[in-house]
């Protein structure tokens, strides 16, 4: 169906970026750029400098960003790794898959790691923490980090949804030994397919994901220092995430805050409707999503999709409910509840104050109708 309110537009963005976009291909297929040119080397230095670390190493998704930081971190089988169970499923799996066991804990009102329940999760295995800064908010991580110190344990953040977002003075992917980005279309930085990126200031941890994603070879050398993946960030997809990051990327930010700001002042006071302006000064979140939360979860989403109003669930069963995923069944009473009440509201650089304004006025006649 047409929707009057899409919850992204890929055909308007598409339409407004073309100029750059259509150059930025052009200009590689042009001359034959396709596999680690410069404009890949240039993208990771742009990226690197935005984030606030010394490295950056471009990969085709943020789950190989996870998996690679991982184990350039030495994860390994038999070691144990806390992260939370509300997230998408590539963060467990990449844990998963270096051999580790993903130890899941709850998260807190504002969908990030419940830092209260942190430390009774931690035993002698426990060899990382890995915190999701969901929705595009950072997690509190003066706190965390002080945490982790106190137990020697690495950070691993994923930063997955949060390009863009700050805690403090520091970015979102530049607190822990490495940030984990993913440049697929829908996120604040997309890219026209699967993308993502490792950032890091640890030269070892850089170097290990720049041979792992290239079937173990050093470029320079030739020599073979592992069995790798084929896994690099294309030339193509850089050029124009490079484009977008050094042009645009900003602006849309800010965008998207002014967007979030206008469902706040619109949405305030509405039922028992729940909105993700959480008390912290130190945040500056990105607004990756813009996510509300009602017990009358099932039927507002009903009522929007009949007024032409596109949203989504992030996400509606919990994970450990799929069984094929074997991660048991944790007693996460949060992360339960908000799989059962929460909405992501159309959010986009490309969303306008007239669309937000008819999703407010939708939300606002569902409550006054209830
Ligand atoms: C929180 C989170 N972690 C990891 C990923 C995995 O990224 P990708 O889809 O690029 O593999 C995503 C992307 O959807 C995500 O939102």
């Amino acid at each position: 169906m047409a929707y009057v309110v899409p919850f992204v537009d890929a055909r308007k963005h598409y339409a407004l970026y073309k100029q750059d976009i259509d150059g930025a291909i052009q200009n590689c297929l042009t001359n034959g750029d396709m596999i680690y040119r410069k404009h890949l080397k240039d993208f990771e230095e742009h990226l690197a400098a935005y984030v606030g670390t010394k490295y950056a190493v471009g990969l085709n998704s943020g789950y190989h960003a996870l998996a690679f930081a991982l184990m350039g971190a030495g994860i390994t089988s038999g070691d144990e790794v806390v992260t939370v169970a509300h997230t998408f499923v590539a963060t467990v799996s990449a844990i998963v898959h270096v051999g580790a066991k993903p130890v899941l804990i709850d998260v807190a009102e504002d969908y990030n790691m419940d830092l209260a329940k942190l430390k009774a999760a931690i035993t002698p295995r426990t060899k990382a923490i890995l915190p999701v800064h969901l929705n595009g908010r950072v997690c509190n991580m003066d706190q965390l980090m002080s945490i982790a110190d106190e137990h020697g344990l690495l950070v691993i953040e994923d930063a997955a949804q949060a390009l863009g977002a700050r805690y403090g003075d520091k970015r979102g992917g530049s607190f822990g030994i490495a940030g984990c980005f993913s440049f697929y279309p829908f996120k604040t930085l997309g890219g026209f397919g699967d993308g993502g990126a490792i950032t890091t200031n640890d030269e070892k941890l850089a170097i290990f994901a720049r041979r792992i994603r290239f079937n173990g070879e050093d470029r320079e050398t030739g020599e073979y220092h592992h069995h790798g993946y084929t896994a690099l960030l294309d030339n193509v997809q850089a050029a124009v995430l490079d484009v977008k990051l050094t042009k645009h990327f900003d602006q849309w930010i800010s965008h998207r805050r002014a967007m979030a700001d206008r469902y706040q002042k619109g949405l305030k006071g509405l039922g028992d409707l729940r909105l993700p302006h959480f008390a912290d000064a130190k945040n500056f979140d990105n607004y990756q999503n813009y996510v509300i939360r009602t017990k009358h979860r099932d039927s507002l989403r009903t009522f929007l999709k009949e007024a032409g109003i596109e949203t989504l669930v992030h996400w509606s069963r919990p994970m450990w409910e799929h069984k094929g995923l074997e991660l048991g069944t944790p007693d996460l009473p949060e992360s339960l509840a908000i799989s059962q009440e929460v909405i992501s509201l159309p959010m986009s650089a490309e969303l306008t104050p007239e669309q937000v304004d008819m999703v407010v006025a939708a939300i606002k006649s569902y409550f006054e109708r209830a």
